[in-house]
C-alpha cells in the first residue's frame, strides 16, 4: 500500500495525550519528527509501568531503530537537550546515530529565560503563565532576525567572529531589558562553544534527510507539541505559545512539501484542560474541577503546575478540525469520566445575546462567553483499560458519537488508560488503514 505519513496535532490547549498516541503508532513508522515548540512540551509515555517524559526529543525515540528528527521550527536549548539525552541513556535508551537536529534550528540561550521572567513579571495579572523555558524570547529573536542557529555554532568551530558579535549584541539587549546584575557575553559565548562537540554529530540538513527518507519509502510521523489553542496564530492570543503547532507548522518547521503529509490525526482529551493564564469557557473552577484534576492526574508534565479542568468544548475541537483539516480524532482519557452520573459537552458559546459556533479572535470577547452545555448520561461500568469498542458501555458510545456529531470528525481511536495497550483503534477507521 502507499506510504502514508501522519501528523499528530493537539486540538485543545496541549496535554491531550499526544505522546501516548505517537508512542503507540511509532512501530508503523521509520522516522518521527518534531516541527515546532521546544522543551516547553511534556509528552508522557508509559511503557510496561515505566514512565518516560519527553520534552524536546520526539517520543519515537523509545523505539529502537527509529530515526528521530528535530526540525528548524523547534527552538533548542542545548543544556536541556543534553539533560534529556542523559536521562534516556540512564534508562538504557541510546539516541546516538538516530537523532538529528536541523542546522537551521534556533537556540535558546540562558538570557532568554531572564527576558521571559522580566516580561512575565511586567504583565502582572495578564501574565501568560509560561513554562519559563525561554521559548518566547528565542522565537522573538528568530523573527527579529538576530537569533543564533546551530549553523552559526557550526561555523564558529572554524572562526568565531560572527558568533561572538551576535552573542555580544543579544546579551547587550538582555542587559538593557532586564535589571539586576548584567550578564557577561564572553561567559555566554564560552558556554555555548563548549556545547558544540556534543551537538556536532547531531546536526543535519533535516529537509534533505526527510526528502531522502520519503523517496526511499520510509514512513514519517510528525509529532506536534502544544495544541491548536496555543498556536501563535490560531490560538487564544496572547495566551499562547510562540510557534505554529497546527498543521501549517509541519511544512515550515521541517522544510518539506505539503504533499508529504498523508493524514492528520487530532488528539482530543475527553474533557478539557489548560495550564497557565487566559480564557477557558468550559472551566470548572470549583470542587468538581478539582476532583477532575485528581482523577485525571492533571498536573503539568513539564512544570508540575496544576492544570485547570473543564468539560469537553466542541466549539474548540470543531475549530481545530477546520484549522488542521482533521481526518480523525483520538479521544483520550475517556476513563477519567468513568462513574460520573452525567457528563456535559459545550455545543456553542453565548456571548452578549449572540450564539457563537466558532472561537472568537478577541480575548475579551472569548472571556465573556458562557458555554451552552448539553448534558448526557454518564456510565457506571468503567471504561478503564478496555481495548475493544464493543465492550464500551452504551452511554460512553453515545458520548463518543455526540463528540463526532458536534466536531464533524470521526473518533478513530479511544484511549482508556495511560498504558500503550489501553487503547481502542476502530477497525473500519482511517487510522486502521494508515497503520496497515
Ligand atoms: P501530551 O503533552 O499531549 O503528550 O500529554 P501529556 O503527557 O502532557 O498529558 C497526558 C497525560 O495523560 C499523561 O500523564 C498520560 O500518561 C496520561 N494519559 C494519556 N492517555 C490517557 C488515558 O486514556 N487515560 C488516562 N487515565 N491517562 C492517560
Ligand atoms: P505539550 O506539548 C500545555 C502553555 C504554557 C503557557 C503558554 C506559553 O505537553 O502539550 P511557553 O512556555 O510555551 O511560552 O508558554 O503555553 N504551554 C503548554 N501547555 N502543554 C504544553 O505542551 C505546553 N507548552 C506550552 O503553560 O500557558
Ligand atoms: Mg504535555
Amino acid at each position: 500500500m502507499a506510504t502514508v505519513n501522519v501528523a499528530i496535532v493537539g486540538t485543545q490547549w496541549g496535554d491531550e495525550g499526544k505522546g501516548k498516541i505517537v508512542d503507540l503508532f511509532t512501530p508503523s513508522f521509520s522516522i518521527v519528527a518534531r516541527y515546532q515548540g521546544g522543551h516547553n512540551a511534556g509528552h508522557t509515555v508509559l511503557v510496561n509501568g515505566r514512565k518516560f517524559i519527553l520534552h524536546l526529543i520526539p517520543s519515537g525515540i523509545l523505539h529502537a531503530g527509529v530515526t528521530c528528527v528535530i526540525g528548524n521550527g523547534v527552538v533548542v536549548d542545548p543544556l536541556a537537550l543534553f539533560a534529556e539525552l542523559d536521562e534516556l541513556q540512564r534508562e538504557g535508551i541510546e539516541a546516538d546515530g538516530r537523532l538529528f537536529i536541523s542546522e537551521r534550528a534556533h537556540l535558546i540561550l540562558p538570557y532568554h529565560r531572564d527576558i521571559e521572567q522580566a516580561a512575565e513579571a511586567g504583565r502582572g495579572e495578564q501574565r501568560i503563565g509560561t513554562t519559563s523555558r525561554g521559548i518566547g524570547p528565542s522565537y522573538e529573536d528568530k523573527s527579529g532576525r538576530r537569533g543564533i542557529r546551530l549553523a552559526d555554532l557550526a561555523a564558529a568551530a572554524d572562526a568565531d567572529g560572527a558568533l561572538g558579535d551576535a552573542v555580544r549584541a543579544n546579551v547587550a539587549l538582555r542587559n538593557r531589558a532586564v535589571g539586576g546584575d548584567p550578564v557577561d557575553w564572553r561567559t555566554v559565548l564560552d558556554d555555548l562553544r563548549a556545547c558544540w562537540p556534543r551537538l556536532a554529530p547531531l546536526v543535519a540538513d533535516v529537509s534533505q534527510l526527510l526528502d531522502d527518507g520519503a523517496r526511499a519509502g520510509k514512513r514519517i510521523m510528525f509529532e506536534g507539541a502544544q495544541g491548536t489553542m496555543l498556536d501563535i496564530d490560531h490560538g487564544t492570543y496572547p495566551f499562547v505559545s510562540s510557534s505554529n503547532g497546527t498543521i501549517g507548522g509541519v511544512c515550515a518547521g521541517l522544510g518539506i512539501a505539503p504533499r508529504l503529509i498523508g493524514g492528520v490525526l487530532g488528539i482530543a482529551k475527553a474533557y478539557t484542560t489548560r495550564v497557565g493564564g487566559g480564557p477557558f469557557p468550559t472551566e470548572l473552577a470549583g470542587d468538581f474541577g478539582a476532583a477532575l484534576r485528581e482523577s485525571g492526574e492533571e498536573y503539568g508534565a513539564s512544570t508540575g503546575r496544576p492544570r485547570r479542568c473543564g468539560w469537553f468544548d466542541a466549539v474548540v475541537v470543531r475549530y481545530a478540525a477546520r484549522v488542521n483539516g482533521l481526518e480523525a480524532l483520538a479521544l483520550t482519557k475517556l476513563d477519567v469520566l468513568d462513574g460520573l452520573p452525567e457528563v456535559k459537552i459545550c455545543t456553542r458559546y453565548r456571548c452578549g445575546g449572540e450564539a457563537l459556533t466558532s472561537v472568537p479572535a478577541s480575548m475579551p470577547r472569548l472571556a465573556s462567553c458562557t458555554p451552552e452545555l448539553e448534558t448526557l448520561p454518564g456510565w457506571s461500568r468503567p471504561t478503564a483499560g478496555l481495548r475493544r469498542f464493543d465492550e464500551l458501555p452504551a452511554e460512553a458510545v453515545r458520548y463518543i458519537e455526540r463528540v463526532e456529531e458536534l466536531t464533524g470528525v470521526p473518533v478513530a481511536v479511544v484511549s482508556t488508560g495511560s498504558d500503550r495497550h489501553d487503547t481502542i483503534i476502530r477497525d473500519d477507521s482511517v487510522v486502521g488503514r494508515w497503520l496497515a
